[in-house]
């Protein structure tokens, strides 16, 4: 079983985005452990915090840090990524040499009302993941046009299609982080 952190770049009680990592939480069953990453707590990031950490910032890195993998599962706001979940990235890449997302293998997915379904809130998230140094999973992309009736009130997916397509992500994202146990990246495969 791996022990992905979830980051949901969400707040509100009845997120989209909630309610998709909820799905792929229960699609993947015994394969992943999913723990969710409280960034609501976290305050603005502040570099003058760094002599007395907050415990919100102590206890985010470190959920990052023990997890095998990482999950985004992003919002699209005004064509980017919300606020609050660029507020959680900077904290996890500081302090300097302190960066809890080195060599993490990470996917990110999102759900939006939009007809592009998060695909530029995605492109600007990828286009901060190397300066992290995270392992990014390439294929498939997941960007979802959210209709209610995509997912059932216990986070099942009644559509085959729908289904089948976000199996398919789960699978890739799993391959991912096994090959980066053994290496293949040109990384040292993570201590046991
Ligand atoms: C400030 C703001 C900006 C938004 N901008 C976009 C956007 O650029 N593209 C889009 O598809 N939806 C946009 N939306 C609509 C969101 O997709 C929608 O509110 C979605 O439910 C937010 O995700 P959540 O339910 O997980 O909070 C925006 C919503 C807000 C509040």
């Amino acid at each position: 079983m791996f022990k992905v952190a979830l980051v949901v770049g969400s707040i509100r009680q009845h997120s989209i985005n909630f309610v998709l990592a909820r799905a792929l939480e229960k699609l993947a069953g015994p394969r992943i452990a999913f723990q969710g990453a409280d960034i609501a707590r976290l305050p603005h990031y502040n570099d003058d915090l760094w002599c007395a950490p907050p415990e919100s910032v102590r206890v985010f890195k470190s959920l990052i840090e023990s997890s095998d993998a990482v999950l985004f599962v992003t919002p699209e706001f005004n064509r980017s990524i919300p606020g609050i979940l660029k507020n959680a990235i900077d904290w996890g890449s500081r302090p300097w040499g302190k960066n809890s997302w080195a060599g993490k293998p990470v996917a990110v997915v999102g759900a939006s009302s939009g007809g592009i379904g998060t695909a530029v809130a995605q492109s600007h998230l990828r286009s901060i993941l190397p300066i992290l140094d995270c392992i990014l999973l390439g294929q498939p992309e997941v960007y979802l046009q959210f209709r209610s009736e995509l997912f059932d009130d216990e986070f099942n997916i009644p559509d085959d299609q729908t289904r089948s397509f976000l199996e398919g992500f789960l699978a890739g994202f799993c391959r991912l982080i096994e090959a980066s146990r053994t290496g293949v990246h040109g990384r040292s495969p993570p201590a046991a």
